[in-house]
């Protein structure tokens, strides 16, 4: 199968065909047709397949049909946001099978062993924890804590789990995994317009993070309740929304609110509860963290008069990430050159650095757009990120 075919295959796979988004959520019937793809993609290269105890799959390429240590490590995702782009995630996968056919096309016989992996739930849109996957893995989320995490319809992530056949009493930080992996490289779409080459490597993630506040009012009718006896939580909420973008501009970050759950729903009914969700980065921790600051306080003082009652919960953290410079400057080295660029979005390689070496590969957006159906990348800038990706893999697993 080649690029274009294995691009093709996945094409289909969760898309609605009046927006040209797709929703491929974590074990949901699209998320797991991508995942037969994956591992029909595999089989058919003879790579040997590793389900790990907390939904990520590997295929693995021994030369010598051995497992080894030092293992060159290379992937991403193939779940989505809702509505999101084509390309983020499916993007690295599909590049690293056609690396590999690329690599045994030239007759390249790596010396440590080459694996792809595809990280289960890294955008966090069905459980709210971005990257859990790579974060089971990695111990950088507390398994018990994972497995109480529910998704839109109130089911844990252990009901789920477990449905899907793995043992929800198994998931957590997985070191005989990780001391098998030398070192880690995922090629992604470029997430914003700052690429403007074909091909660049990633210098760093932003800080980033989650937050969820939750407003409880009072439930009442819309006709009948009178301005002052009304305890509507829909206007703090209104409010933080503001604020959001207000600490932004102050303090040099990104704040976006772009989901709510409004508790009953009733067009004639002033909502009982209001939840909506924070998502916050910027340059510095500290930034980010007096933009949440201040969303909260403003959340709090637009409550107080409507007698609406304010809790925030942090869901997810996650601190700047500075790629291996080793990585980065050999990657950069072996390309004959490429720009290096920073990103706002985060990533699986984001976290597995703290426990792997880790570095990126992006592939030009000429639009500019992601989690977004317009979310782009031209044929031949893909095949030129397959290319960078054959060169890196095989430097690195010569080594
Ligand atoms: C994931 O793609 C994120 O950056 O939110
Ligand atoms: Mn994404
Ligand atoms: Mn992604
Ligand atoms: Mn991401």
């Amino acid at each position: 199968m080649s690029f274009e075919e294995m691009w093709a295959a996945l094409l289909p796979i969760g898309r609605d065909d009046a927006t040209g988004g797709y929703d491929r959520f974590a074990w949901t019937p699209p998320e797991l047709e991508c995942r037969a793809w994956f591992l029909d993609e595999a089989r058919r290269r003879d790579l040997e397949v590793e389900h790990d105890a907390n939904g990520n799959m590997f295929a693995w390429w021994y030369p010598d049909g051995v497992p080894r240590e030092g293992a060159v490590l290379t992937g991403s995702h193939l779940d989505s946001v809702p509505g999101g782009g084509a390309f983020d995630g499916p993007l690295g996968i599909v590049s690293a099978f056609a690396a590999v056919d690329l690599m045994r096309e030239r007759g390249v016989t790596p010396r440590r062993p080459i694996g792809i992996g595809a990280f289960a739930e890294e955008e966090g849109a069905r459980f709210g924890v971005a990257c859990l996957g790579s974060r089971l893995l990695a111990g950088a989320i507390d398994p018990a804590r994972a497995r109480g995490l529910t998704d839109a319809d109130g089911h844990t992530f252990a009901e789920v789990l477990h449905n899907a056949g793995i043992d929800p009493d198994g998931i957590g930080p997985d070191a005989d995994l990780l001391r098998r992996v030398g070192c880690y490289v995922e090629l992604h779409v470029e997430q914003g317009r700052a690429l403007t080459e074909p091909v660049g490597v990633a210098s760093a993630i932003v800080p980033h993070g989650r937050w969820r506040f939750a407003f409880a009012g009072e439930g009442n009718h819309a006709g009948t309740t009178g301005l002052p006896d009304r305890r509507d939580p829909m206007l703090p909420f209104a409010a933080m929304v503001i604020a959001a973008r207000e600490a932004a501009e102050r303090n040099g970050t990104v704040a976006t609110v772009g989901k709510v759950r409004v508790v009953p729903g009733g067009v004639n009914a002033i909502a009982s509860s209001v939840t909506g969700w924070l998502d916050a980065r910027g340059p510095a921790d500290d930034a980010v963290r007096r933009t949440v600051a201040e969303v909260d306080e403003a959340a709090r003082v637009a409550a107080r008069p409507h007698r609406v009652s304010v809790e925030l919960a942090e869901e997810s953290y996650s601190e700047v990430v500075d790629f291996d410079h080793g990585l980065r400057d050999r990657m950069v080295e072996t390309l004959g050159g490429a720009p290096v660029l920073p990103t706002g979005a985060g990533h699986d390689a984001g976290i597995l650095s703290a426990r792997v070496p880790s570095a990126m590969l992006f592939v030009r957006n000429p639009t500019g757009v992601s989690h977004a159906p317009a979310e782009s990348a031209e044929p031949a800038d893909c095949l030129a990120g397959v290319d960078a990706l054959a060169a890196v893999l095989n430097d690195l697993a010569q080594g």
